[in-house]
């Protein structure tokens, strides 16, 4: 049996450990041959394939990125694409079936193609942790260990000047990544896009941070809402030349929270800090396993599912469960971490 492996959508830590893990139990336990598609579905369109053995996966689990390449490519669009087109190029090249490791947009695109007849098996990914279907996914625990360690340095230097720092952590929709790195760095502020505040609600708490004598630190997601925002913040639209503002959030919250508790404030922001470099031990041995259960689920012929963490255990689930709603912080998560706050 040939399959390919194609990684699609932003990369995340653990990417290459997936493929590790695919190619070694397809190849050893089960006799199976592997091609890497370049550049996810762009690579399918294209027919751009290559050999993939046990040589090519040698020492990737600790390795950040993807050795496949990736891209944004929707599989239905172009001249080349479309489930009759991809089936004939797959045929052509005698490629019996197709792992899609990626995120939602990458597993609607599995899913639909499955629908349409191919044989397709979705691994899941996200560094957001946003996907319903799975208990955690590979990726997410690197990066809350990454700004973590951000958070942790960030404390020193506000400790250090008085100051107050706030932290922009990834997280496009949901708050994961904050809620888990405020936690762990003992933020006093967590500003999540599931939870709304307004600039008041956080500059008390960034007060009242101040007034115990601690340096204020706040985490806010990338994807969070100011409440009363579009109102009170419309002029910060706009930079001093008149452009389309680049900052994130964080950069609209540091003036805004220095302005009304007057305490001195920084912003930084992580971005695709976050994203780059090893996964830690537990998405280097998450990942490993859905690679590995992958190479089960083809054997079985469990095509049109996808694998995913439930409790300690790998399962496979249909792609519909992936896909539609987001796995979003619960309330009660959110007043665990904001009991801490002080
Ligand atoms: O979905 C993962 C993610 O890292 C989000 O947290 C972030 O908003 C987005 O991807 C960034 O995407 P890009 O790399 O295309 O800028």
């Amino acid at each position: 049996m040939k399959i390919g492996i194609l990684t699609s959508g932003g990369d995340c830590p653990g990417l290459n450990a997936v493929i590790r893990g695919v190619v070694l139990k397809g190849t050893t336990t089960y006799d199976m041959e592997f091609v890497g598609i370049r550049d996810g579905w762009r690579g399918v369109v294209d027919a751009d394939f290559f050999p993939l053995t046990r040589h090519e996966v040698k020492g990737l689990s600790k390795v950040g990125g993807t050795i496949l390449g990736t891209s944004r490519t929707n599989p239905y669009e172009g001249p080349r694409g479309g489930a009759e087109n991809i089936s004939k190029t797959l045929y052509g090249h005698r490629i019996d079936g197709i792992i899609a490791i990626g995120g939602e947009g990458t597993l609607a695109a599995a899913n639909r193609l499955a629908n349409d007849g191919l044989n397709v098996l979705g691994v899941p990914k996200t560094i957001d942790n946003d996907l319903r279907a799975t208990d955690y996914s590979f990726g997410f625990d690197t990066a809350v260990n990454i700004a973590t360690d951000a958070m942790d340095r960030l404390r020193t230097t506000g400790d250090s000047h008085q100051r107050c720092m706030v932290a922009e952590v990834m997280g496009r929709h949901v708050g994961w990544i904050a809620l888990h790195a405020g936690m762990a760095a003992g933020a006093h502020a967590i500003c999540i896009p599931e939870v709304p505040m307004s600039i008041d609600d956080i500059c008390d708490l960034v007060s009242r941070a101040h007034d115990r004598g601690r340096a204020p630190l706040v985490v806010v997601s990338e994807g969070f809402t100011l409440t009363g925002m579009s109102e009170a913040y419309s002029d910060k639209g706009l930079d001093a030349f008149n452009r389309p503002r680049l900052g994130g959030i964080g950069d609209v919250l540091a003036p805004e929270i220095e302005r009304i508790t007057g305490i001195e404030t920084r912003a930084t922001v992580l971005g695709h800090i976050q994203r780059g470099g090893s996964p830690s031990g537990f998405d280097r041995v998450l990942a490993t396993r859905l690679g590995l259960h992958a190479a089960d689920a083809i054997v079985d012929g469990d095509w049109g599912k996808m694998v995913a963490l439930r409790g300690i255990d790998i399962v496979r689930v249909p792609f519909a469960e992936a896909l539609g709603e987001l796995n979003t912080v619960p309330r009660y998560r959110y007043d665990e971490a904001a009991a801490l706050f002080g």
